[in-house]
């Protein structure tokens, strides 16, 4: 008769497993919506880290063929954002995305936008481009508060400073019941493998100065 070896897996092990992970301020048991990622390595961030996808919906306003024409690496980090199980979506517009079939039964623990910005079509001080700006973040905060878990977090990354101030972000999410929780700096070394991107027109693949950077943290109220 063949013996039949058996092996066991000490507890702690098994355990360490289950062990929740933190990245930044995310962790892998949140069930996390990132929007507008540029070529998505904030989010491969997020699913390296965690070792595993699975709570995890990231998206890009691109569509696929357009954003792999766009950036260098969009392909490779889709490819292994799939292979780590997450749901990754693209032509996601964060002006309609509470519309969308796909997104639409969802509520998440956090909903994510780092670097919010309409595009290339003037100089940032511009009455029409700062109007522009607060016209996407606006929309992003309308959508998103409609796909909120009651307790979840609106993380939105931002420069501060003349004339990103301008935008007045805060006064925008309190229109849709959103107040500041936390304003803190972004640290880009707490996302290994995260590149900024400018993420539109020719040098979209270029990286941008990220100084004076803060994540600003919106929860709903009342809660
Ligand atoms: C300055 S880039 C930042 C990209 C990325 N979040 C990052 O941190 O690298 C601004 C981003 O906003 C996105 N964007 C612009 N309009 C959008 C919209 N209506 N819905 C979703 N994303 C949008 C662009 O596609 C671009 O990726």
């Amino acid at each position: 008769m063949p013996m039949v070896k058996l092996v066991t897996i000490p507890v702690e092990a098994r355990e360490d497993e289950k062990a929740v992970k933190w990245l930044g301020h995310y962790s892998s048991a949140q069930s996390i919506l990132v929007v507008g990622d540029g070529d998505l390595s904030f989010s491969l961030a997020l699913a390296t880290a965690f070792g595993s996808g699975e709570k995890l919906v990231a998206t890009s306003f691109d569509s696929y063929v357009h954003l792999i024409s766009m950036y260098s690496k969009a392909e490779s980090n889709v490819a292994q954002l799939k292979r780590l199980g997450a749901t990754v979506l693209h032509s996601v517009s964060v002006k309609k995305m509470k519309k969308r079939t796909d997104l639409k039964p969802r509520r998440f623990d956090r909903i994510v936008f780092n670097f919010p910005h309409a595009g290339f079509i003037g100089k940032e001080n511009q009455v029409h481009m700062i109007n522009a700006h607060r016209l996407l973040v606006q929309r992003f905060f309308r959508n998103a508060s409609k796909m909120l878990h009651p307790l979840g977090e609106i993380h939105a990354s931002h420069k501060t400073g003349q004339p990103y101030n301008r935008w007045e972000i805060e006064g925008l999410a309190l229109e849709f019941s959103l107040l500041k929780s936390e304003m803190v700096a972004f640290r880009k070394e707490d996302y290994p493998g995260y590149n900024q991107k400018r993420g539109d027109g020719d040098r979209c693949d270029e990286e941008f100065p990220l100084r004076n950077g803060c994540t600003f943290k919106f929860q709903r109220w009342p809660r």
